[in-house]
């Protein structure tokens, strides 16, 4: 049944290669990483699938896993994060790919189904996630094959479309998930919100592999959330709106990782920044650091800009959109589009709706005020831009590919949710610190001994906070 790939273009291959290079030289980690393993191939011959955005960053993760040895199939984990020109340098080498930027929704759970399908109706042995996607799917089909009326409950038109896709499988290829899923030797997850999904599978005994925590390795969610965040939220309201941040009022809905990262992103603009919060300690952080921390209700009145980074549901409704001020910019730049009600703005009485370019639409209510939604909801910096650059990426995926090295040693036997040891969250970081110019200070062997490390480290107890 699958196909040798699906992409949008393969004449943008060459393109793709360019780029592609020219991200390598921002990625010290993952290349020091890919150059040690290469020799010895350590992933030799097993099936990794990787759901994640298929960006010129990816592309390079995908080379490392490939030069490890790794048989490798690969789709976007969002409909519009995909790199068309990244996607066609990965298909023109021979490497099943599934992706392209602007995928219907159908697409995206077909791609995805496509990308766990290893030729011979095998499973993957080991898989990549972003968001969790793949895990859901494998969970999903398992669980229907042995009460198909699981799929009757879908609230979603999302999980209407993968509860179809699931019953096609259970009649297409009936007991195929129970096949595949015990030979799944584990999955390194790569985001906030598809770590609390395996968290919460864990807690009600539902989860079926092991899994790896990628994004609690501090060089992942201390970096990539924050820094890479700082990066590209800006790049993706600019490219999408041009419009000037100084001066303007923005609000941020969630002060974790990616939510500070937001805020001083729109603060270096000169932007006046809000904060919405429903945890104590972070609102009181964002306090202490200046910001204003108000109700979403009390910004409607006041606010130019809204940023969603909160990894939750139902943070802007549609009455919350129709209160804005005239040309409000509304975008989300947490993993899912569940934090703005898109499907509200949709059904409210009276809306009217233009498409400004791909991606940017101007939403109209009856009373001719307007708001501008970027991405339709979906994480902004992937959807408008190129998402986060190379340099933090190379953290990101370093981390990833020090997941599968270790899954792939079967580190991880019982099922669980792992964190990579602190030891390698070093190294990570110290993999980058050339690229920087940064000189380190060693530990003589007495101050070790006074602080209680050891001179090469780990520096930290595991729930040092950073
Ligand atoms: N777009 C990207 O490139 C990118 C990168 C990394 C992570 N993410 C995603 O961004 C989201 C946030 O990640 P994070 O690491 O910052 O998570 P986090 O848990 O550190 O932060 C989320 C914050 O939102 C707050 N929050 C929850 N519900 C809220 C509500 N109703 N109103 C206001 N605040 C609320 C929480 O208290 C928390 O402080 C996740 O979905 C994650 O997967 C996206």
């Amino acid at each position: 049944m699958s196909r040798p790939n699906f992409i949008k273009d393969m004449s943008l291959a060459p393109l793709g290669r360019r780029l592609i290079e020219a991200a390598e030289h921002e990625m010290p980690g993952l290349l020091a990483t890919r150059e040690k393993y290469a020799a010895s191939k350590p992933l030799a011959g097993i099936r990794v699938c990787g759901s994640l955005h298929m960006t010129v960053q990816t592309a390079v993760l995908i080379d490392t896993l490939k030069a490890l040895g790794a048989d490798i199939r690969w789709c976007s984990c969002n409909i519009f994060s995909t790199v068309d020109a990244a996607a066609a340098y990965i298909a023109a080498q021979g490497i099943p790919v599934f992706a392209y930027k602007g995928e219907t929704l159908e697409d995206y759970w077909n791609f995805t189904l496509e990308t766990i399908t290893f030729p011979g109706m095998k499973g993957p042995q080991q898989i990549v996630d972003d968001g969790g996607d793949v895990t859901l799917l494998l969970h999903k089909g398992f669980a229907a094959e042995n009460d198909p009326s699981i799929l009757d409950h879908a609230e979603s038109e999302e999980e209407r479309i993968l509860a179809a896709l699931v019953r096609r499988c259970l009649r297409e290829r009936p007991g195929w998930f129970h096949q595949v899923v015990p030979e799944v030797v584990g999955v390194s997850e790569e985001t906030t919100t598809g770590c609390n999904r395996l968290y919460s599978m864990m807690a009600e005994h539902r989860l079926l592999f092991p899994a790896v925590n990628v994004n609690q390795s501090v060089t992942k969610s201390k970096f990539d959330n924050l820094y890479g965040t700082r990066h590209s939220l800006l790049d993706g309201i600019v490219r999408a709106t041009d419009v000037m941040i100084a001066g303007k009022t923005c609000v941020v809905c969630g002060f974790g990782d990616v939510g500070k990262g937001c805020v001083a992103s729109l603060r270096g603009q000169g932007a006046r920044v809000i904060v919405t919060e429903i945890d104590p300690i972070c609102a009181l952080q964002a306090s202490m650091s200046g910001l204003e921390v108000r109700t979403l209700e009390e910004c409607l009145p006041l606010a130019d800009i809204y940023v969603t980074a909160t990894g939750n549901c139902d943070i802007i409704k549609a009455h919350h959109m129709s209160q804005m001020k005239d040309q409000a910019i509304v975008c989300n730049i947490g993993h899912f589009d569940n934090e703005i009600d898109v499907a509200g703005l949709h059904a409210f009485p009276g809306v009217r709706h233009e498409n400004i370019k791909p991606q940017v639409d101007k939403w109209i209510f009856p009373d001719n005020h307007c708001i501008i939604l970027l991405a339709e909801g979906r994480l902004v910096n992937l959807g408008c831009a190129m998402g986060h650059p190379s340099f933090v990426m190379s953290n990101s995926f370093t981390n990833q590919t020090l997941a599968q090295l270790a899954i792939a040693r079967r580190e991880y036997t019982k099922v669980g949710v792992y964190v990579l040891p602190k030891i390698l969250d070093e190294e990570v970081a110290r993999l980058h610190l050339g690229k920087l110019n940064v000189h380190l200070t060693t530990l003589s062997p007495k101050q070790a001994a006074y602080i209680g490390v050891k001179v090469e480290g780990p520096y930290k107890s595991d729930d040092y906070r950073y």
